[in-house]
């Protein structure tokens, strides 16, 4: 067994990933670290602002350098990373072999209405009206959930038990025990 447990969030934006993890490292007592704001933290300006001064590429080698520093710690910790995360570069594999992932599953329509409610500001997904927003959300999620669904435990993101998801994340790690 490894000395430290990493437990991380994946999900599309607005899947509700951060609040999830907040609430998770609460009850298991661990430390939340939120990947966007530890970026944000790094580069010393905001995440649009790196969007725009120096494009998606950069910010994807940040995020990655970014992922591996968390993942280094040494200290029982859950992770919420960035809509993106687990689907550049091999992120999902670094994830799933330092820890346990959890896949917040959501439908388009609930998502759209999540991020167009939201006081988040999402670079991939702004200066688009409803309906472009809709097309773009329906795009990225048809071309990563190929890497979303390679967590360990997948939840439906719109009913989220604290105490289940602790249960099955304590049964995932009996099953690898008793392998
Ligand atoms: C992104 C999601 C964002 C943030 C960045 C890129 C993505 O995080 O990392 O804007 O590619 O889906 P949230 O999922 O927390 O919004």
């Amino acid at each position: 067994m490894k000395p430290f447990q990493k437990i991380f969030i994946i999900g599309f934006m607005g899947s509700g990933k951060s609040t999830v993890g907040k609430k998770l490292a609460r009850f298991l007592n661990f430390r939340f670290i939120d990947l966007d704001r530890e970026i944000e933290l790094e580069a010393g300006c905001s995440i649009p602002k790196i969007f725009g001064e120096s494009g998606e590429e950069y910010f994807r080698k940040m995020e990655q350098e970014t992922l591996c520093k968390v993942i280094s710690l040494q200290e029982n910790i859950v992770v919420s990373t960035g809509g993106g995360t687990p689907c550049y570069f091999d992120n999902i594999k670094l994830i799933n072999n330092s820890g346990i992932s959890i896949y917040l599953k959501m439908e388009v329509s609930a998502l759209c209405h999540r991020v167009q409610n939201s006081t988040v500001n999402r670079p991939l997904l702004k200066d688009l009206d409803e309906e472009a927003q809709k097309t773009k959300v329906e795009e990225l999620l048809t071309e990563r959930s190929v890497f979303y669904e390679q967590a360990g435990i997948m939840v439906n993101g719109l009913d989220i038990k604290i105490i289940e998801l602790r249960n099955k994340i304590y049964g995932l790690r009996r099953d690898e025990n008793n392998e």
